[in-house]
This record gives structure tokens, sequence and C-alpha cells, in this order.
């Protein structure tokens, strides 16, 4: 456990008479409670191991309307350890309320939402109510409880239509076409305005490029309901034999090859930054932002090709039309969290497949298959 020391002097810098907030360890090992939400997703429950290794314990709140009990089980026998789960909606605050009653967070690490694209553009006002409202319902009670640190999931969606290639943290956001990339783009605002406001706040917002791979023990990976709408999960599906083919969104783009190009990152590297951001919050640093991306981006050509490669057969493909809202390129420059959260992707690509891959065949069916057979 953290006690905590308020300092009211000024900064090292003499500029700023900024609260600080000092986190004194008693244990020499990390050993703050984390909240997590949505914890049982395919980010959460990779990030919630990475904690677990790195010795802070965790709550887990999920509502389970993307995610299955048995992740988190999976999850538990990976690290040898019961984690406390709790199934609640973050557009009921007063649940929210009782947990935090019934725990004593430092900090939250916030994945809780709804990602899927298209299904914003159909259904906007779900979108604003679970993100923001359950954003808002979380920060109020966080506020309420007086703890004031919070990791968020954004997105490189919140860049909308890159100006200039790698992204890097200055780039203008605010650009989304969709319901869902507007959802992460105001909650970044309200978190601005919340960290002006009151300086006792420190959160560091985290922008995802393309998340795949799977944990290495091959039991738990992404779990998508229904047809896939992201690259790997569906190429994953075809070469397994659930799937005929995966349609190539274009392949007249202005890039290498005419196909799309993307930052992946694998989920396990991703997860690792959490940590690293957590330490940062540790330091009380305020509001800080940072792209999680690797720096090198690969077209949808190079993914299907890897991907085969790993499956050691070919991932079957057709051309189809492009698809609307997409852009030909969007990769990162992650140099930011390189030097201040001393966190690098070390992943490539043939791990990410090999990994992705491993997953899909020991679980066929994701998390309704019958157990990671090894
Ligand atoms: P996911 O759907 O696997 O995980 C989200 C979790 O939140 C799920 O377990 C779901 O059941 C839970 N949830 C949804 N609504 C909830 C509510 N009202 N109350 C409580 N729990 C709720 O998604 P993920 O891929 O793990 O993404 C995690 C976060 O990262 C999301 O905020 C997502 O928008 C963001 N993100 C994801 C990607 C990606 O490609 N996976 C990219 C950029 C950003
Ligand atoms: C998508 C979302 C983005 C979200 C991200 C993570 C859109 C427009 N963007 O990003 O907001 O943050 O997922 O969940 O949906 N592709 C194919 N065939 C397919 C699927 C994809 O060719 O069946 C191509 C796409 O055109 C793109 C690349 O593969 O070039 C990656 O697509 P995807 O995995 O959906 O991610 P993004 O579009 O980058």
């Amino acid at each position: 456990m953290y006690t905590v020391k308020v300092d009211t002097t000024a900064d090292e810098t003499g500029a700023c008479a900024r609260t600080k907030l000092s986190f004194v360890k008693k244990k020499k090992m990390s050993s703050g409670c984390v909240l997590v939400t949505g914890g049982a997703g395919f980010v959460g429950t990779h990030s919630v191991i990475e904690l677990i290794n790195a010795g802070y314990s965790v709550v887990v709140v999920d509502n389970f309307v993307n995610a299955s009990h048995e992740s988190l089980k999976r999850v538990e026998e990976i690290c040898g350890t019961k984690i406390p789960i709790f199934s609640v909606d973050l557009t009921d605050k007063q649940a929210l309320a009782d947990l935090f009653k019934k725990h004593k967070f430092t900090s939250v690490i916030h994945f809780a939402g709804l990602k899927a694209v298209g299904e914003s553009c159909e259904l906007p006002l779900l979108y604003y109510k679970v993100n923001i409202g359950g954003t808002t319902n979380l920060l109020e009670v966080m506020k309420e409880n007086n703890v004031k640190n919070l990791i968020f999931s954004s997105s490189a969606t919140v860049y909308g239509t890159p100006e200039y290639l790698p992204l890097d943290e200055n780039h203008p956001t605010g650009g989304c076409t969709n319901p869902y990339g507007k959802t992460k783009y105001f909650i970044e605002e309200i978190m601005k305005d919340l960290c002006k406001s009151d300086p006792e706040w420190n959160i560091v917002i985290l922008r995802y490029f393309n998340p795949v791979g799977a944990h290495k023990s091959g039991k738990i990976g992404e779990d998508p309901k229904g047809v896939p709408n992201n690259l790997m999960p569906y190429c994953a599906q075809v070469a397994v034999g659930k799937r005929k083919e995966i349609n190539v969104y274009g392949n007249d783009y202005d890039t290498p090859d005419g196909t799309g190009v993307r930052d992946y990152i694998h989920v396990e590297d991703l997860a690792i930054g959490h940590v690293a951001a957590q330490k940062k919050i540790e330091e009380c640093c305020g509001l800080k932002i940072y792209n999680l991306g690797t720096g090198q981006g690969y077209s949808v050509m190079d993914m299907i090709n890897a991907l085969s490669k790993a499956a050691g057969k070919p991932v079957p493909y057709k051309i189809a039309e492009r698809r609307t809202g997409d852009i030909a390129s969007c990769y990162s420059k992650p140099d930011l969290a390189a030097k201040e959260l001393g966190w690098k992707a070390t992943r490539g690509l043939d791990e990410m497949c090999e990994d992705l891959w491993r997953w899909q065949t020991m679980n066929p069916d994701g998390f309704n298959s019958n157990g990671p057979k090894s």
C-alpha cells in the first residue's frame, strides 16, 4: 500500500506551485490496488496479467457485454492468483459508488467501453451513453473518493486523417468521422479540462495503434462476437477454416503495395505499456498523453503474408472495394513513450502472428472452446 504525502511547494522548475502528491512505498514491491474497468476484455486481460506480474493487486469491473467470465478464469490460471471481479455496468453510478466503498484504490485503468465503429454509426446514443456517460460516472465516483489517478484507453483514431506521418502526440486531434472515434476525442477533452480544473489529478491518456496477437500461453486472446470487424481476427478465422476468405478493402491506396498501412502492436507490448504508465502516475505526472505503437507500418498484404507464414498455409483473400471511413496509412512516432515511460514495443510481426495463431488454433471458438488444448 501507499501513503500519500502532500507537498504544496513549487516544482523543480520553480514555475508552478502545483500541489504535488508523492507516493511513499512502504513495501519494496509495488503493491497499490488498481481498479481495472473492462478488465475481462482483450487489452484488459493482458494488462491485468502484466500488472499482477509487476506486483500490483488488481480488482476488475466489467459488465461482460463483450467478454466472457472464462477469460478472467484463464487469467487467474496464468497468474496463479484469485482476482476480485465485480459485474458492474459503468452507467450504473450507484453500483460503482458501492464498489469504491468496498475497496480502497490507488488508481484506475479504464478500458471499459464499446468499440465497434460500424455499430457506433447505427447506435450513436448508446456509444455516447456508455463511453462518455460511463466515463463521467467513473470520474465523479473517483473524485468523491479522492482517487485521482487514472490511465485511459484512447485510440489513434483521435488523429482523424493524418496531416503528416508518423503521427506524434502534437498532431491535431478531433477530425473523427464516426461516433466511436468522437467518444475517444470527447473523453480526452473532458480529462484535459478536469486536470486543468484540479491539479491533483494525474491522468495518462494512451493512444493505442492496432493491437493484435495474444498471450504466449495461447490461453487468452481476442474473441470477437460474431463477424470480426478488424483485419487480424478475421484473417485468423479464415486461416483456421471458419471463414472462406478475407476481403482486402482496396488495393489502390497511395501505399507501397496499394493496400492500407497500419501500426500493428503486440497486445503484450501494449499491456506492458500500462504498467509503465502506472509507474508514471506514481510520479504524480499531471496530464500526460502517449502513443503506444511500434512506429512501423505494415500493409494489409504484409499482414496476410505474415499470418500465412505463421499458419503454414496461405490465407485466401480477394480484393474488394475500399471500406468507407478508412484512411491509407496510419503509424506512430512512439518516441515520447520511450523517453518518458521507458517503454518500447519489442515484439515483431512474426511474433504477433505466431501468438495469434497459437490462440486461434488452441481456441477455434474463442472462450467457448472446450478449454485450451495443450
Ligand atoms: P473489449 O471490448 O475486448 O474490452 C472492453 C471491455 O469493456 C469488455 O470486456 C466489455 O465487456 C466491457 N464493457 C463494455 N461496456 C461496459 C460497461 N458499460 N460497463 C462495464 N464494462 C463494460 O475491447 P478492447 O479491445 O480490450 O479495448 C479496450 C479499450 O481500448 C476500449 O476502450 C477500446 O475502445 C480501446 N481501444 C481498443 C483498440 C483495439 O483495437 N482493441 C484500439 C484503440 C483503443
Ligand atoms: C479500426 C477502426 C478504428 C479502431 C480500430 C481498433 C475503422 C474505420 N477504424 O481501425 O477506429 O480504433 O479498428 O479497433 O473501422 N481491412 C481489410 N479487410 C478486413 C478488415 C480490415 O482489408 O476485413 C483493412 C482495413 O482497410 C485497414 C486494415 O485492414 O487498412 C486494418 O483494419 P482494422 O483492423 O479494421 O483496423 P483500423 O481500420 O485501422
